[in-house]
């Protein structure tokens, strides 16, 4: 129980390593509010943590929205008198196109959410935190530093959430707020589905990870739950890859 009395938002909790994480949150004793766009999914996380007896409610958020976002931090302050760790993990992968081709739209749709809503989740939350503290911590993935082809608004977007997590640590230190970030590999969850609906593709990607396999959204789970305990305390300004060696050998 590395979490009791800490409140925390997670947004794109409504599946996959958002799910994930709101549950483990729970069971580390945290007060979980989990946000997604898809108020369906949000809630049937929340039903799943008050199943095990956790503490959690839901919030609708649309993370490329400012008010949106500034809205899921009021929320959780007003209900629980304050915020300890925000997750800024929701994400959309970008419809598959050579650069030349890129919808300019496309580009804008991924980078409004990956990028922007990160930003927007670190300035709602920092505002909360400033007179107690807190942890911040931001999804990137491996194609923050590895190019794929088809993939430009994604890479741009998780490139530019490596560099806000070193940025906003360095300004935020002064508060007492640490930011850092995890970087997954290969996670088998919805954002995945069409590779995993191609079978030599999805070998193909699973191959490139040291022990050939996808990982489970409960392993960035573990990670971030870490990354938010006080066992990572010296922990700050840094994405920490999550990918079975993937970004680390030539294929
Ligand atoms: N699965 C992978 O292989 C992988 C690898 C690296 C990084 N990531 C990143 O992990 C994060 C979580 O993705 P996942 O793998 O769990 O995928 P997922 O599709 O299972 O979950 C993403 C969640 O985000 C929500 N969402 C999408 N747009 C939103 C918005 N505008 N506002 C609020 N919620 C929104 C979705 O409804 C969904 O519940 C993303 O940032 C993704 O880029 C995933």
């Amino acid at each position: 129980m590395r979490l009791v009395d800490q409140v925390a938002v997670i947004t794109g909790a409504g599946s996959g390593i958002g799910r994930a994480t709101a549950k483990k949150f729970a069971r580390e004793g945290a007060t979980v509010v989990a946000a997604d766009i898809n108020a369906d999914t949000g809630e049937e996380t929340v039903a799943s943590i008050q199943e095990e007896g956790g503490e959690a409610t839901f919030q609708t958020v649309d993370t490329s929205s400012y008010e949106s976002v500034e809205a899921l931090v009021a929320h959780a302050t007003e209900r629980h008198g304050r915020l300890d760790i925000m997750f800024n993990n929701a994400g959309v992968a970008n419809q598959p196109y050579p650069v030349l081709k890129m919808p300019v739209e496309e580009y804008h749709r991924t980078v409004s959410v990956n990028q922007h809503g990160v930003f927007y989740g670190i300035k709602a939350a920092a505002q909360a935190m400033k007179e107690r503290g807190g942890v911040i911590i931001n999804t990137a993935s491996i194609y923050a530093q590895i190019a794929d082809r088809f993939h430009f608004p994604y890479h741009a977007s998780k490139g530019a959430v490596v560099m806000m997590t070193k940025s906003a640590a360095l300004e935020l230190a002064r508060y007492n707020i640490r930011v850092v970030g995890v970087a997954p590999g290969l996670i088998d969850t919805g954002i995945v589905t069409e590779w995993k609906n191609d079978a030599e593709l999805w070998k193909k990607i699973e191959r490139a990870h040291m022990r050939r396999r996808a990982g489970q959204p409960e392993e960035i789970a573990n990670v971030v739950a870490f990354l938010a305990s006080d066992e990572a305390t010296f922990l700050n300004g840094h994405v920490y890859f999550a990918d079975d060696g993937a970004a680390s050998f030539k294929r």
